[in-house]
């Protein structure tokens, strides 16, 4: 497998890491990138194939499972219940559980409310030049997925903190304070989620809390650690990754024009400049792929956002075409693990780029975009603009 060196945190790659993606394509489906020491899958059919292979998965091989240094313990026993980080059978009931509670009708149910937040926060967007994350790309799908737990607004800003610290962990430079960060954030995030679940066991409502406490399949409940960090991961998950596909599609549609926002549109902003560029597969069994052959306990990492921009798959890929159709993109995964909020993801971003452009169709840039130099988001520092 060719060996290729690419910092993830030179400028130049956290700007625009598409010209890297395109240069490891042409080599071959897959080639190995020095930095992370890890074979990467470059090219859509070998992505997809890999995220949809049974004989690989997200949860650690017994035998290799790391030793947890005492003072992380607390963020791996969280990550220890995610479906996420799970296979069958116990993310199999974990994922069975939530569904039951995250329902299509549920969520086409939000769409009046996710319209009137909108509506409300534009109401407020002010004169100067401001930063679109924090007046509108932020608020909206935290609050949404706040509500639609339960959770009280006034803790957003708890949320978005412990959050925030809690994905750092995954970055390409992780220092000790980042450790100590995020070890707080933790301990706070479980002992308010904890609290909220006993306030909800006495008094139930109509929250997705609620029906989790309350779902069962095959006689199977979810236990306290385990809605624990289910509720934590849909709140981490349910909004990061939106916030920045926000950002970076009203980034891309001031830059390249505003298309009608359809369902084809939003799917455009979704493939071109996803969020999530990078998950990984280890693998179980000896397994050939192509020309390569892997062994149990390596690991496969699935470029998404290289995917997505295949020539093979999509037509002039690094073009902009809001009315493109074809292959789906990658940026929500595939396979067992594939995005579960995905229809949530994609009603916010059609109803808040819709309400967006409506209301402030004059809405400009207002200095270049940078994007944060954090790889495991490729998200954009802050989006001024005017409106
Ligand atoms: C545009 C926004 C979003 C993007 C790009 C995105 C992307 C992804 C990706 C790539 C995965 C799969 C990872 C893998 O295959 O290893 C995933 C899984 C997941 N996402 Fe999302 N996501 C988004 C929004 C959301 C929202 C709004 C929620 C919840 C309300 C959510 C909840 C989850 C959960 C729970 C999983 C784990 C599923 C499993 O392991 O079975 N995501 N997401």
């Amino acid at each position: 497998m060719k060996r290729i060196s690419q910092s993830p945190t030179d400028p130049d790659f956290v700007q625009n890491p598409y010209p890297f993606y395109d240069r490891v394509r042409a080599i071959g489906d897959f080639f190995w990138w020095n930095d992370y020491n890890m074979a990467c899958a470059v090219s859509h059919q070998t992505v997809h194939a890999v995220l949809r292979d049974r004989r690989m998965g997200r949860e650690c091989p017994a035998e290799l499972a790391p030793d947890i240094p005492p003072h992380l313990q607390p963020f791996y026993d969280v990550e220890a219940h995610s479906m996420l980080e799970l296979e069958p059978p116990r993310h199999k009931r974990l994922r069975a559980l939530v569904l039951r509670a995250f329902t299509s009708r549920t969520i086409a149910g939000l769409a009046p409310d996710i319209r009137a937040l909108c509506h409300k926060l534009i109401d407020e967007f002010p004169d100067q030049p401001f930063d679109l994350l924090t007046a509108y790309a932020q608020p909206v799908p935290v609050v949404i997925i706040s509500r639609l737990l339960g959770v009280p607004e006034d803790r957003a800003d708890d949320l978005v903190r412990w959050s925030n610290a809690m994905v750092a962990m995954y970055q390409a430079r992780r220092t000790p304070q980042i450790e100590e960060d995020t070890i707080a954030a933790t301990n706070d995030f479980v002992s308010f989620m904890r609290g909220y679940i006993a306030k909800r066991r006495k008094t139930p409502t109509d929250d997705l809390i609620s029906t989790l406490i309350a779902a069962e399949a095959d006689g199977e409940r979810l236990s306290e650690d385990e809605l624990i960090t289910t509720c934590i991961l849909l709140l981490n998950a349910g909004h990061e990754a939106t916030v920045h596909t926000l950002g970076n599609g009203t980034k891309t549609l001031l830059e390249h024009g505003v298309p009608e926002i359809t369902d084809a549109s939003v799917e455009e902003i979704i493939r071109y400049d996803p969020p999530l560029h990078m998950f990984t597969r280890w693998v179980y069994e000896d397994v050939t792929i192509g020309d390569h052959t892997f062994k149990r306990g390596d690991q496969i990492a699935c470029l998404l956002a290289a995917a997505n921009r295949d020539p093979v798959a999509y037509p002039d890929p690094n073009r902009f075409d809001p009315s493109r159709k074809g292959a789906q993109n990658t940026s929500f995964g595939g396979g067992i693990h594939f995005c579960v909020g995905a229809p949530l993801a994609r009603l916010e971003l059609k109803i808040a780029l819709e309400v967006l452009f409506e209301r402030c169709p004059n809405l400009a840039l207002a200095g270049t975009p940078q994007y944060g130099d954090v790889y495991h988001f490729h998200g954009l520092e802050q989006l001024m603009v005017r409106a």
